[in-house]
């Protein structure tokens, strides 16, 4: 495959074809420029699954579940909004993954899934009562618990004692640190709705009124500064301050939370999963951490592990302004451009080595302006209608913001893995759009 050269220009990298480290780890560019993932040719398994549809690389996502548990260790919890599925779920279990999950839903398809109860950490910043007495009747491995009103109704939940060990919750802390990240996805900071502000004192009465609850065993405490965070010192920052509050309290869990970033577009760098992990623990030794640290990744598990692949259904060419074209999908299967203003990139898997000279503007087919796939998309020079576009790097937070704005079917989900492909979700019909009305 063609690399940028050092010292290339962002023009040069623009149009450079999309990089090795963008796409799923089994990718494979066949001699005649063909792109196959996990053994199989994305343009026949669009012609087998029609378009859109997510494509998730088996072998990349399980890479990704063992780097992260060999990183951090037994209890590294796989962030199930990133993507989840009963297949997902199945998977991070499979390669030692406990699973965070963060609304009755993720915990019910978790334990679908079959992945056994104790595996699983449950989040939310408004637990509601029955979710929290679903997670407790389930018996999850850690509760999360974010705020006063929830050690409330925990306290009313657990206070008739109950055979067996008691549920072990963590304390949610804001250390006070603002994440490099998009603003909507920043969480460290003390301007948040997450978790118990140590500096004003509520995280340590936190602590101290569940040390004092006889119906659940405090065992740590958490914090969860953003998400797609390039840069390491934030996460540094935050264990020093975050270990610095721990050491003292002779816990003997300490959860940094996800976010580590992940490269969307051509020239960008995020630190990988191990880098992530030793640059923090190394953080936590420095302020006398002696517990167990560990974390919670999404997006660095299962973002690079997929691609959607659409189908080019009209180019419109307005000479002197911009290109669009428009693809069979959009807003609803992936939102983050519009909510985030992400960047992506686009590759022909016909032609996934070429040069990608002609910019346009790839949106999608709903009824506004902000459905943009990709805002600049560079894409070969020969780009027609009833092509097939790949965006690579949808494999987190795409399906699982999915809607059916417009009514628009979900795509289906495929998982490829040496040489076959399977369904894991299956694409919605009609008929599925119509069984909620009564
Ligand atoms: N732990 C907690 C408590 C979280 O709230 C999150 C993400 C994670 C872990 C996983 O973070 P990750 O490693 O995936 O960055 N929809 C946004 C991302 C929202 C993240 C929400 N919380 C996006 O598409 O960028």
């Amino acid at each position: 495959m063609t690399r940028v050269p050092v010292g290339a220009t962002m023009t040069d990298r623009k149009s450079a074809p999309v990089e090795r480290q963008l796409l799923p780890s089994t990718s494979v560019i066949a001699d005649d420029g063909h792109l196959s993932i996990g053994g199989v040719d994305l343009l026949s398994l669009a012609e087998e699954y029609g378009t859109p549809v997510f494509v998730y690389d088996e072998a990349h996502l399980r890479e990704r579940c063992r780097e992260a548990v060999a990183a951090w260790g037994d209890g590294v919890a796989y962030a199930t909004k990133a993507f989840l599925c009963k297949a997902m779920a199945r998977l991070a279990h499979e390669e030692g993954m406990c699973l965070d999950v963060s609304t009755a839903g993720e915990l019910a398809v978790a334990l679908a899934a079959g992945v056994p109860p104790q595996r699983l950490v449950l989040h939310g910043n408004n637990k509601s009562e029955a979710e929290l007495a679903a997670g407790l009747a389930a018996g999850v491995g850690r509760i999360v618990v974010d705020n006063f009103d929830e050690i409330a109704r925990l306290g009313r939940l657990t206070d008739s004692p109950r055979g067996g060990e008691r549920p072990k919750v963590l304390v949610r802390v804001t250390p006070g640190v603002e994440a490099h990240t998009h603003e909507f996805v920043r969480t460290g900071q003390e301007d948040t709705k997450f978790g118990f502000s140590m500096a004003s004192g509520a995280a340590a009465e936190a602590v101290a009124a569940l040390e004092l609850m006889g119906g659940v065993e405090l065992v740590g405490l958490h914090a969860h500064i953003g998400s797609q965070v390039f840069d390491v010192s934030s996460f540094e920052t935050t264990a020093e301050i975050l270990g610095t509050f721990f050491a003292p309290l002779e816990l003997a869990e300490l959860v940094v939370g996800g976010g580590l970033g992940v490269a969307y577009v051509n020239g960008e760098q995020a630190p990988s999963l191990t880098e992530w992990a030793a640059a923090t623990k190394a953080a936590c030794d420095r302020v006398g951490v002696t517990g167990r640290v560990t974390a919670e990744p999404g997006r660095a598990i299962v973002a690079t592990a997929a691609v959607t692949l659409y189908r080019v259904g009209t180019i419109k060419r307005l000479p002197g302004v911009r290109t669009y074209v428009a693809v069979d999908g959009g807003m609803s299967d992936n939102p983050r451009p519009v909510l985030y203003g992400s960047g992506y990139e686009a590759l022909l898997p016909r032609a996934a080595a070429s040069e990608r000279r002609q910019s346009v503007r790839l949106v999608g087919k709903h009824c506004e302006t902000g459905d943009v796939v990709v805002s600049e998309a560079n894409v070969p020079d020969d780009l027609r209608v009833g092509d097939l576009v790949a965006t690579p790097v949808t494999g987190a937070y795409g399906y699982s913001m999915a809607s059916n704005y417009n009514k628009v079917p979900r795509p289906p989900v495929v998982f490829v893995s040496e040489g076959s492909t399977r369904t894991v979700v299956r694409g919605e019909t009609i008929d599925d759009l119509l069984r909620l009305d009564v």
